[in-house]
């Protein structure tokens, strides 16, 4: 017995192995776990470098730019470069038929003509700290998983409240749990909220190769836009001034020219969104069997409406360009996740390292509390698997839709008022209700959006189970013979949410204005146009609410049974995973904190008889030159720079123009934007995406397939030198030749 045992382990931490360029690691403990091997792969910094609390370091110079990208620091001004889809929603916000920044690019000549962008902020981290003690006292084995996660959830208001005294509330404090609730930091951060549009090249480049070679190797994309932070007179943040001054930051990169050669080490330093490598086989399985193929079924039937659109307008293309592109990414990284997690036989692992797991689990008294945890999740996962694929069509179809937006809304403001509330308040109704709509209808289109909502309402009705059915659906088959079309028609016609103009006419005249005394005396009551039915009998009000009826009475109340149970299973399965591989050094999944990963540049072989170069070049994109294919558009004036070879200091010695290399960095979305780092500290190109063959890696990572996807700093000089006309921007960086 004993010596099978020994044979097991031996293969458990032999399969467990680590890979050598996997990891997301945090950087505080990079001297502890990495350091070594980072040098050992070729870095000549230390760990201090990259992060350090009492002097400037790396981190200094990394930031969360808007939501849900990464942006770095490359000037003594407050310049900070993202990726262009990273900026693409301010740039389509300035863009009009006669300022079209997303066609023709944008460049601030001066400071002054920089773009202001109410609501995006950037935020750095000043430092974090571990408070697992803090956070898991008082929590007992004993406790059921909601008594832990109240508790747990108390203590973490307390350690925000102490932290945010110490700092005088100066600063975003914010507690992030690792290890599946294992591990607990705090992360102390500065936003910025005075972020200024300095750059963008013309989609054309920033874009160039669309959804045709987005999550694709080999790619000519130039991905990147340049923003510049403002802050008061105390070089601290401030909203928006005129007088505001550029941020003058303790620290910003330095600017490589000389290129990367195969081997090269490489460091990518940003915010990793979201990953999820140590689920079970189950969880894996309910991904790519169920919810991947509907998610992308659902967006399909929404992109197939709106290409179209796009392609045959013009101003359709200005509106939808951001929103199409953020739907089309996730349609498109699900595809390659599902391909490349089939290809892994992600299952199959996944099942051998469960079999050990039991076995070691059953092995021995000690491993006792993790015996039952396999068979809890396949149950867990048997009964939560079919409202987790409900709450996914709820999402897409319904709780996505622009329309469930500008419902919610104007809904919500208006229920809460009526003819006996203050003026005040109408007031603020009113107001705020009028920007949401102006906003929202300047991107709307009815036609566009009515054929969406065609599609998918079909695809909630046919894809699950009647017991998900919104009530509502009943008014199709009673007042439309059960043709969804027709009640979509129906539904467009004659719904105040999506005509601009009755909508405009309610805001104006409900409530009614109020009535003199004299009035109420000898007047007879007027009635008005509009009333609170006017919503809650409207037919989308209507509809929507009877999605939410279905999603809180027949999808919630399970997935909040389900859900404590598989976050107390992770927990426990991420404990014995870690007791069981001793010596394996493992990393926390990404959750949109900071982290460092690093790895070398490397070419890779995507299928049988291919092989893959690690850069591509200016060349390249003349080669997909194709003026028929929007995608492939090659604007006129880089073909010029092309034809006379005019790539000043920016040519690699081999002499052509580089415009991305690939490298093994294990990355995720949220990467996006992140600067990339040479073996001396300097920037080299900024990461934009991950190729096709490895988009699996957010589940399981493979060293063969996965490559991050970066762009060469020197094409991005390039463009924004000889091409935007910029070259004062590029005076104020530093370029290490
Ligand atoms: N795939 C990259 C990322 O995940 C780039 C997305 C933007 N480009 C696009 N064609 N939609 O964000
Ligand atoms: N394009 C992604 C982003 O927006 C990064 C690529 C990835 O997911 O690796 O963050």
């Amino acid at each position: 017995m004993k010596n099978r045992i020994i044979i097991i382990l031996l293969f458990v931490f032999i399969s467990s192995q680590l890979h050598a360029d996997e990891g997301l690691w945090l950087p505080i403990f990079l001297n502890k776990y990495n350091i070594e091997d980072m040098q050992k792969k070729g870095f000549n910094l230390t760990a201090e470098d990259i992060y350090d609390v009492n002097k400037a370091s790396m981190k200094d110079a990394v930031m969360i730019f808007g939501g849900g990208c990464t942006g770095e620091l490359i000037s003594n001004k407050g310049l900070l470069m993202t990726n262009h889809h990273c900026g693409f929603g301010q740039i389509q916000r300035h863009s009009s038929m006669e300022h079209d920044y997303l066609t023709d690019g944008f460049w601030a000549m001066n400071q002054e003509e920089e773009l202001p962008n109410p609501g995006l902020t950037v935020t750095f981290l000043v430092y974090m700290e571990d408070v697992t003690t803090k956070i898991l006292e008082g929590v007992t084995d004993k406790m059921t998983e909601k008594q832990r996660q109240t508790k747990i959830k108390a203590n973490i208001s307390k350690t925000i409240a102490s932290v945010n005294k110490k700092h005088n509330e100066k600063y975003l404090v914010e507690v992030e749990s690792f290890f599946q609730n294992n591990q607990y930091f705090v992360f102390v951060s500065q936003v910025f909220k005075d972020v200024r549009l300095v750059g963008a090249p013309p989609s054309a480049i920033g874009k160039f190769g669309g959804d045709t070679d987005n999550w694709m190797w080999p790619r000519h994309t130039g991905d990147f836009s340049l923003f510049r932070i403002y802050a008061d007179a105390n070089n601290e943040p401030a909203v928006y001034s005129p007088k505001n001054k550029p941020f003058k930051p303790k620290k910003f990169f330095p600017i490589s020219l000389k290129g990367v050669q195969k081997g090269d080490f490489t460091l990518v330093f940003g915010y990793p969104g979201s990953t999820e490598e140590y689920i079970p086989s189950y969880a894996v399985e309910l991904t790519t069997e169920v919810i991947n193929p509907a998610k992308i079924q659902i967006r399909d039937a929404k992109l197939k409406v709106i290409n179209k659109a796009m392609n045959d307008d013009r101003a359709t293309r200005i509106k939808y360009a951001s929103k199409q592109a953020g739907i089309a990414n996730g349609w498109k990284k699900w595809q390659g996740e599902n391909k490349g997690l089939k290809r892994l036989q992600a299952i199959k692992k996944k099942q051998e390292l469960e079999k050990n797991f039991q076995l070691w689990a059953e092995s021995d008294p000690n491993n006792e509390k993790y015996k039952n945890i396999l068979p809890d999740y396949k149950k867990v996962y048997e009964i939560s698997g079919d409202y987790e694929l409900a709450y996914n069509y709820f999402l897409e179809c319904c709780y996505f839709l622009e329309t469930y937006k500008i419902a919610t809304i104007v809904s919500k403001n208006y229920l809460e008022i009526d003819e006996s509330s203050s003026n005040k308040q109408i007031d603020a109704t009113r107001s705020t209700v009028i920007k949401a709509t102006t906003n929202f209808y300047k991107n709307f289109d009815l036609e566009v959006d009515k054929n969406i909502f065609k599609n998918v309402i079909k695809l909630y009705y046919n894809g699950l189970d009647k017991k998900f059915h919104p009530k509502e659906y009943s008014q199709a088959k009673f007042s439309h013979g059960g043709d969804f079309d027709k009640y979509v028609d129906f539904i467009y016609e004659n719904s105040i949410f999506l005509n601009q103009e009755k909508l405009n006419d309610f805001i104006d005249n409900y409530p009614a204005p109020k009535r003199s005394f004299f009035d109420k005396l000898f007047k007879k009551k007027e009635e008005s146009k509009y009333s609170r039915k006017t919503i809650v009998n409207d037919p989308l009000y209507r509809l929507y609410t009877s999605y939410l009826e279905a999603y809180f009475y027949n999808i919630l109340p399970v997935i909040e049974e389900t859900e404590p149970m598989i976050d107390s299973l992770n927990r426990n399965y991420m404990a014995g995973l870690m007791e069981m591989q001793k010596d394996k050094i493992f990393y926390p999944d990404a959750n949109f904190t900071l982290r460092v990963s690093y790895g070398i540049v490397d070419t890779y072989f995507p299928k049988d008889g291919v092989k893959y170069k690690y850069f591509t070049t200016l060349d390249g994109i003349i080669e997909k030159d194709n003026p028929e294919i929007y995608d492939y558009k090659v604007p006129t004036k880089l073909k010029e720079l092309y034809n006379k070879t005019d790539y000043g200091q920016y040519a690699d010695k081999d002499g052509s123009m580089h415009v991305c290399f690939i490298a093994n960095n294990h990355t995720s979305g949220g990467n996006s934007g992140s600067p990339v780092i040479n073996a001396d500290g300097h920037l080299i190109g900024v990461n934009f995406d991950r190729c096709w063959e490895g988009t699996m890696s957010d589940i399981m990572f493979d060293p063969d397939q996965c490559r991050n996807i970066t762009l060469d700093i020197r094409y991005a000089l390039f463009i924004i030198d000889k091409l935007g006309g910029a070259g004062y921007l590029i005076d104020e960086m530093e370029l290490v030749k």
